[in-house]
């Protein structure tokens, strides 16, 4: 292999965007070319990927200094030929790396019809972000050693007050620590998503094709693709936005979560319809129905008994050899069946609810929850896992005004009031995630105003972007995708007719691949109201859909961070309900 070659770019000002006419937008010099290698060997899977940097300002506000920051890169090349540019990919978080790791690209090259190259690249914070990796403890023993809170976060709308008010005094002695570890303060202000946006356009420079993005983001991966979008309209060749995000609240609100207090409920009576409709065979959890009801009542009937199944076990916990069986149980099988992407067949989710239902086989439920495998040593990480970090040091940071950066505790609560309603999963998604920005030391350099999308008939990108959203995602529902679509002209948002967060981490699709790769290809977006069946239904065996299509599944740092959290939250808690 050749020799590691630096390539210490030239770095040009060039005009603004003018979506933001105060800010320089400083471009890497086009002869600037990235030199790939194969990756060196090392992480599992890497050795299938080429490696590369790009060389960009460290901080686009200061015109007068000349300090960079190297973005990482990693390049899957096309599978059919001839390459028709490359596509570039962010999976969310934000903060999430383990990139080198990353299995899913067969399934991505298969959706994009094999003409891309795909790129990955190390957002500012993450892991791999070199000096503007964003951390909160100087060594992981650390890390695994502060007090992180061990009881479940908010347990009902009657006690929120009190487990807000508790919440956000942790939260911000959490604040402090990342405070005191950062020695460079300047880390906190210079990873925000609007700097990400223009080394992405660098990265495009770098690329040296026709300087048009073409980019494919989930989950928050779709905040960065409308900032993008608003920053450089004239630049977007292709943008696909799936699990979409509400940008709004995202930057202007202290959650992103929407008001849909009784939405997740309904989300999980329609999952239990599914159920009853499959039968026995496919879901034992159809065994516990009613059957002299109708369907529809059925499934109203199965939900309410697992209500009571819950408060019974939180009151009467059962022992079971190591472990105590209270409600939490309960919580963390709803949960693994609205957000499917911990890749947990839906029918092994529902066999345990039964066998709780009936108190039997409880080993075998405890197994489930926390396997045993699981607390065997792993590989030592490559490096320190700071994706939580990172996803506080750049979501906290990207808030603006007033009601983003909640001053007391006081004012956190009438926000998680506003926006939890009274289901219980929105009510503690939204009181935990209103807290988890408790006084954050940091804000963004270049903030984002994201009255840049709010313009009449909406924002003209030089091409239509296609949006997707999932019928049931707990995470980002599908109203985010069509409300950011009214803000982007000539948008469609397809709907992916499956449960679980984004399209790639539910069961494939022929269908939504199809549209994927017309829109890749020739710029054809499908008709309004367009949806796709899966291939396989949900409750149907077997149902190899949600098995290995799923990224997080095939990351191995997400692997070891579900160990640790499991053996230090019981399954009786919710872990800690971050934005993915
Ligand atoms: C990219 O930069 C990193 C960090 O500076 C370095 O370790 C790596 O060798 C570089 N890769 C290439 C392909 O130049
Ligand atoms: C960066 O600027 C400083 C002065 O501000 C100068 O001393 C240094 O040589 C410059 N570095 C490079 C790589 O141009
Ligand atoms: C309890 O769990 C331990 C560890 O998994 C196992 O070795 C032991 O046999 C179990 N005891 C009973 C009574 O099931
Ligand atoms: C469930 O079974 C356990 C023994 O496995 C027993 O201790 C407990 O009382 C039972 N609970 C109910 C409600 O039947
Ligand atoms: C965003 O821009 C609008 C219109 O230009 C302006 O009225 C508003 O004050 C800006 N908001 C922030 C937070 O800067
Ligand atoms: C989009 O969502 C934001 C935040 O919830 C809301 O303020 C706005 O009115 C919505 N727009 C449309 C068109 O629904
Ligand atoms: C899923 O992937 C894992 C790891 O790559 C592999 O061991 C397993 O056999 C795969 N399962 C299926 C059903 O393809």
């Amino acid at each position: 292999m050749s020799s590691i070659r630096l390539v210490i770019c030239h770095l040009l000002l060039a005009s603004a965007a003018v979506a933001h006419p105060t800010a320089t937008y400083r471009s890497s010099s086009p002869e600037c070319k990235i030199e790939w290698e194969q990756c060196p060997s090392g992480n599992p899977g890497h050795q299938a990927w080429d490696c590369g940097n790009v060389t960009v300002p460290l901080d686009y506000t200061d015109e007068s200094s000349n300090e960079t920051h190297t973005v990482q890169l990693w390049r899957s090349k096309a599978v059919k030929s001839p390459s028709m540019g490359s596509i570039l990919v962010n999976f969310g978080g934000p903060g999430g790396s383990g990139f080198p790791g990353f299995q899913g690209s067969p399934v991505i090259h298969w959706m994009t019809g094999g003409y891309y190259d795909l790129i990955l690249f190390a957002p500012r914070g993450t892991s791999e972000a070199g000096n503007l990796r964003f951390s909160c403890f100087d060594t992981q023993e650390e890390r695994d050693s502060y007090p992180h809170d061990g009881r479940p976060f908010i347990n009902s709308f009657e006690s929120l007050e009190r487990d807000l008010i508790w919440s956000w005094a942790q939260r911000q002695a959490y604040a402090n620590q990342c405070w005191n570890s950062n020695k460079d303060k300047r880390v906190g202000e210079l990873i925000g998503t609007t700097f990400v946006a223009r080394d992405m356009m660098n990265i495009v420079d770098a690329l040296g094709e026709d300087g048009m993005l073409r980019y494919w983001g989930f989950s928050y991966g779709s905040i960065l693709g409308a900032t993008v979008a608003a920053m450089f309209p004239d630049r977007i060749h292709r943008v696909i936005l799936d699990g979409v995000s509400n940008v709004f609240n995202y930057y202007n609100r202290l959650t992103i979560y929407p008001k849909q207090g009784s939405k997740f409920d309904a989300v999980y009576r329609y999952i239990l319809s599914e159920c009853l409709a499959a039968g026995p065979d496919n879901c034992a959890l159809a065994r516990d129905a009613e059957k002299d009801l109708p369907i529809g009542e059925q499934a109203w009937a199965l939900a309410i008994q697992i209500e009571l199944l819950k408060d019974r076990l939180n009151s009467l916990p059962i022992v079971v050899n190591a472990s105590v069986v209270d409600g939490g149980y309960v919580s963390n099988l709803q949960n693994m069946l609205l957000s499917p992407e911990d890749d947990k067949d839906p029918r092994d989710v529902t066999l345990h609810l039964h066998h709780l239902l009936n108190n039997k086989s409880l080993t075998e439920v405890v197994e489930f929850l926390h396997p045993s495998k699981d607390l065997e040593p792993d590989d030592p990480p490559q490096y320190d896992d700071n994706e939580d970090e990172a996803q506080l040091g750049i979501r906290c940071s990207d808030k603006t005004g007033r009601n983003g950066r909640a001053e007391t505790a006081q004012d956190a609560i009438s926000e998680a009031k506003i926006i939890g309603g009274s289901g219980e999963f929105s009510t503690w998604i939204a009181a935990a995630s209103t807290a988890s920005c408790a006084k954050w030391p940091w804000k963004s350099k270049e903030s984002f105003n994201t009255s840049t999308l709010q313009v009449e008939g909406g924002l003209r990108t030089r091409n239509r972007i296609l949006l997707i959203g999932n019928t049931i995602d707990v995470k980002t529902p599908i109203e985010n995708a069509r409300n950011l679509s009214t803000y982007l002209a000539g948008s469609v948002v397809l709907e992916h007719k499956d449960v679980g967060h984004c399209t790639l981490m539910t069961r494939l699709s022929k269908c939504t691949a199809d549209v994927v790769t017309r829109y890749l290809l020739d710029g054809v977006l499908p008709e309004k109201g367009t949806a796709c069946e899966p291939n396989k239904p949900l409750f149907h065996a077997p149902s190899p859909g949600l098995v290995n299509h799923s990224f997080l599944s095939l990351w191995p740092s997400s692997a070891r961070k579900k160990q640790r959290s499991s053996r230090t939250l019981g399954a009786g808690h919710h872990a800690l309900p971050l934005f993915d």
